[in-house]
């Protein structure tokens, strides 16, 4: 009988070190010792035996029942069967919970809306689906006019639209190629005085690479008050690059073009990378071109329903995510919509 004990004992002990996963085992258990299993049968049967046989045999199974449970106890705690017994630590940390990012375009323009509201200038917004009048027309860009194609223009076909209103029934509608129209609409909705920004999204048909995309945000800037001169536009531009760069930054001023201001001009700053001694960056120039800008031309002031002989007024176009990615040295544009979080999760 203690023969047979041991036998069951190292069979058991094998079926434990082979069973794989928590049904297995508990197969193996019932097996053995349950309530119908082979260890349990030989502790019934002890009561049949002789008395001093009975003591000997009888400590022998009990221990091995105690040895077998305690085995089968330890590898179903490795397998995960059951729970050590739940406590709460409450003096421990809690687990954190993830916060969201601000995207590092929302973060410079909430810095530039905060130092233009801060020179008396309101913030303001436009539609990004807008008509070719606002465009183009009002911004002195007659039909036929070549600065047209200054941009690539993403046009709407009309009759794709869901919304067919009849106040946009003899419109040509097209996605903004710039924040320009907000000049306009500005000075329609405000009159003069006038100051604002418009941070918004534009849209271009480029071939998309590191440098370039179709959507991507400007931050458009007028003033419109008596005796606004080149000056006024200057002095403002650098306040607003010195605010942004934190620190007193050496500019330049171009000569520029553009339909809706004369003069137009272009304003650059000395390479941040090679401090001006010419690099990739600049195209080896030492300057980086950073805002276009002008004197508002006269026929615009006079769509805005503003008298040019009374009131004159400048306007600069920020390329807010070409900032952004001088601020940050971003080198690929296509993050900026990608949702990636990898990148968002940097600011
Ligand atoms: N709208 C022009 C552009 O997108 C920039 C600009 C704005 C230039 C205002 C002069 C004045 O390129």
């Amino acid at each position: 009988m203690k023969i047979e004990l041991q036998q069951l004992k190292e069979e058991a002990l094998q079926s434990i070190k082979s069973a794989s996963g928590l049904e297995e085992l508990k197969q193996a258990e019932i097996k053995y010792l349950g309530r119908k299993g082979k260890i349990t049968k030989v502790l019934r049967g002890l009561k049949d035996l002789k008395e001093s046989e009975r003591k000997e045999v009888g400590s022998l199974a009990n221990d091995i029942k105690n040895e077998l449970q305690a085995e089968f106890s330890q590898k179903k705690n490795q397998e995960g069967g059951v729970k050590k017994e739940s406590f709460i630590d409450v003096s421990l940390p809690g687990e954190k919970i993830d916060k969201g990012h601000i995207h590092p375009l929302t973060i410079v323009q909430s810095e530039l809306e905060d130092l233009f509201r801060s020179m008396g200038f309101i913030v303001l917004d436009g539609p990004e689906l807008e008509s070719d009048y606002y465009c183009f027309e009002a911004l002195n860009m007659p039909k036929d006019h070549p600065a047209r194609d200054m941009q690539d223009t993403f046009y709407i076909d009309k009759s794709s639209l869901y919304n067919k209103d009849e106040e946009n029934k003899d419109l040509d509608l097209l996605m903004r190629p710039h924040t320009s129209p907000v000049q306009v609409r500005g000075m329609q909705k405000h009159g003069a005085p006038f100051r604002a920004v418009v941070p918004g999204r534009v849209y271009r048909s480029e071939v998309i690479d590191a440098c370039h995309e179709h959507t991507f945000d400007q931050m458009e800037g007028i003033m419109v008050d008596k005796n606004i001169s080149v000056t006024n536009l200057i002095a403002v531009i650098k306040e607003l690059i010195d605010g942004l760069f934190g620190q007193k930054m050496e500019t330049r001023v171009r000569p520029g073009y553009f339909p809706f201001v004369e003069p137009a001009i272009e304003m650059d700053i000395k390479c941040t990378i090679c401090q001006g001694h010419g690099c990739p960056s600049c195209k080896n120039s030492g300057w980086l071109e950073l805002v276009p800008a002008g004197m508002v031309h006269p026929k615009v002031l006079k769509y805005g329903g503003i008298d040019p002989d009374k009131y004159s007024g400048f306007a600069f176009g920020l390329g807010l995510t070409r900032l952004v990615m001088m601020r940050y040295c971003i080198e690929d544009i296509r993050m900026f919509n990608s949702g990636d979080l990898r990148f968002l999760e940097q600011f």
